[in-house]
C-alpha cells in the first residue's frame, strides 16, 4: 500500500505523515519519503536523516519498522545532470558546442529541478518494494504540476516519438524496428510517466489532503480536488487538522472563525472526511510526543490500515 499526503505549506503534511507511519510501522515495515526541501522530518524525530535510506530508532516497547528518507534535491539534480551527460554521451553524436556547458544550462532550466525530483519520486513509488509507502509530498502547486504532468507529458512524448521517427524515415535509417537510442530514450520516460499514473488510479494507492479549518487551506484544498478530479486522479480522503478545542476562551475570535470553516468542510467534502485531528498542546516533535500523538490518528479512518 502507498499513501501520499498533500495540503498547502504549514497544515501538517509532515506531522501527519510522519505520526501515520509510525502507526503504520508497528503492524509492517514502513519507508516513509519525504521530498520536503525543510527536512523537517530530522526535528520531526529528534534523529538526523539523510538522502540514503535510515532506520529510526524506537523506544524497545515500540515494535516495528521504519525508515526514512529525505530525498536530496540538490543530489538529485546532480544525479540528473550526469545521467543527461552520460546518456548523450551514448548517443555518440558530435555535438558542435560546448557540451559541459550545455549540461549545466540544462540544469538551471525551470524543470530540471522537477525532473530530477519526479525521477527519484516515480522509481520509489514503481519499486516493487514489499513495504508499505508512505510520502510527506511537497506543497500543493508542485505535486499536482507533477501528477497531472504525467499524462501531459505523455502527450508531449508521443509527438517527439513520432517526429523523431519521421525524421528517420526521410533519412532512409529508420525502417520501424531499427534501434534508436532517442526513441528509446523517450520510450522509457513515456513509461515512467504512464507508470505514474496508472499507480496514482490504483486502489491500493491512497492519494489523502491534509488541511486546516482556515480559509486560505480550504480554498486551496478545493483547487486542488478540482484539478486532480479534471485529470481523473481519485482523491481519497481529507485529513482536517489543527482543530482547537471548544475551550479556548482566550481565542475565541479564532474559534469563531475556525468554527465557519470546519463547518463549511463538514458539509462540502462530508465522505470525503478520513478524520479530525485536535490542536495537540505540545508541539507533536520527538517520538515522546508523536507516539501519543498518534493515538489521535488511530481513532479517527486512518486507523483502519493499521488492524
Ligand atoms: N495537530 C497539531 N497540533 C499542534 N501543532 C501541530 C499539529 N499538526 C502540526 N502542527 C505543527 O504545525 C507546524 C507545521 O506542521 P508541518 O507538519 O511541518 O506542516 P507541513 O509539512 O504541511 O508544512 C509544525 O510546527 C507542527 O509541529
Ligand atoms: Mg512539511
Amino acid at each position: 500500500m502507498k499513501f501520499l499526503f498533500g495540503g498547502k505549506g504549514g497544515v501538517g503534511k509532515t506531522t501527519i505523515s510522519a505520526t501515520f507511519a509510525l502507526m503504520l510501522a508497528k503492524t509492517r515495515p514502513t519507508l516513509l519519503v519525504s521530498s520536503d526541501p525543510a527536512h523537517s522530518l530530522a526535528d520531526i524525530f529528534g534523529q538526523p536523516i539523510g538522502s540514503s535510506e535510515k532506520k529510526i530508532t524506537l523506544p524497545a516497547q515500540f515494535k516495528g519498522e521504519l525508515r526514512v528518507l529525505e530525498l536530496d534535491v540538490q543530489k538529485s539534480l546532480e544525479r540528473y545532470k550526469e545521467t543527461t551527460r552520460q546518456k548523450l554521451a551514448n548517443l555518440n553524436i558530435n555535438f558542435d558546442f560546448d557540451f559541459d556547458k550545455y549540461i549545466d544550462k540544462l540544469s538551471a532550466t525551470p524543470g530540471a529541478y522537477e525532473n530530477a525530483l519526479f525521477d527519484q519520486f516515480a522509481d520509489l513509488l514503481l519499486s516493487d518494494r514489499d513495504d508499505r509507502l508512505v510520502f510527506d509530498t511537497a506543497p500543493t502547486g508542485e505535486t499536482l504540476h507533477l501528477i497531472q504532468s504525467a499524462d501531459l507529458i505523455d502527450q508531449w512524448i508521443e509527438i517527439i516519438i513520432s517526429a523523431r521517427e519521421g525524421v528517420l524515415k526521410l533519412k532512409k535509417l529508420y525502417n520501424g524496428s531499427a534501434d534508436d537510442a532517442i526513441i528509446d530514450e523517450l520510450r522509457e520516460m513515456k513509461s515512467k510517466f504512464q507508470g505514474v499514473a496508472k499507480m496514482l488510479r490504483q486502489p491500493q494507492t491512497h492519494l489523502i489532503f491534509v488541511l486546516t479549518p482556515e480559509k486560505l487551506a480550504v480554498e486551496e484544498t478545493r483547487r486542488s480536488l478540482e484539478t486532480l478530479q479534471k485529470s481523473r486522479f481519485p482523491v481519497r480522503g481529507l485529513i482536517v487538522n489543527r482543530i482547537l478545542p471548544e475551550d479556548v476562551s482566550a481565542a475565541t475570535p479564532f474559534l469563531k472563525h475556525q468554527k465557519k470553516y470546519l463547518q463549511a468542510i463538514r458539509q462540502k467534502w462530508q465522505n470525503l472526511i478520513l478524520g479530525e485531528i485536535p490542536w495537540w498542546r505540545d508541539e507533536p516533535e520527538g517520538l515522546s510526543q508523536l507516539i501519543p500523538f498518534a493515538e489521535n490518528l488511530r481513532r479517527t479512518k486512518l486507523g483502519n490500515f493499521v488492524k
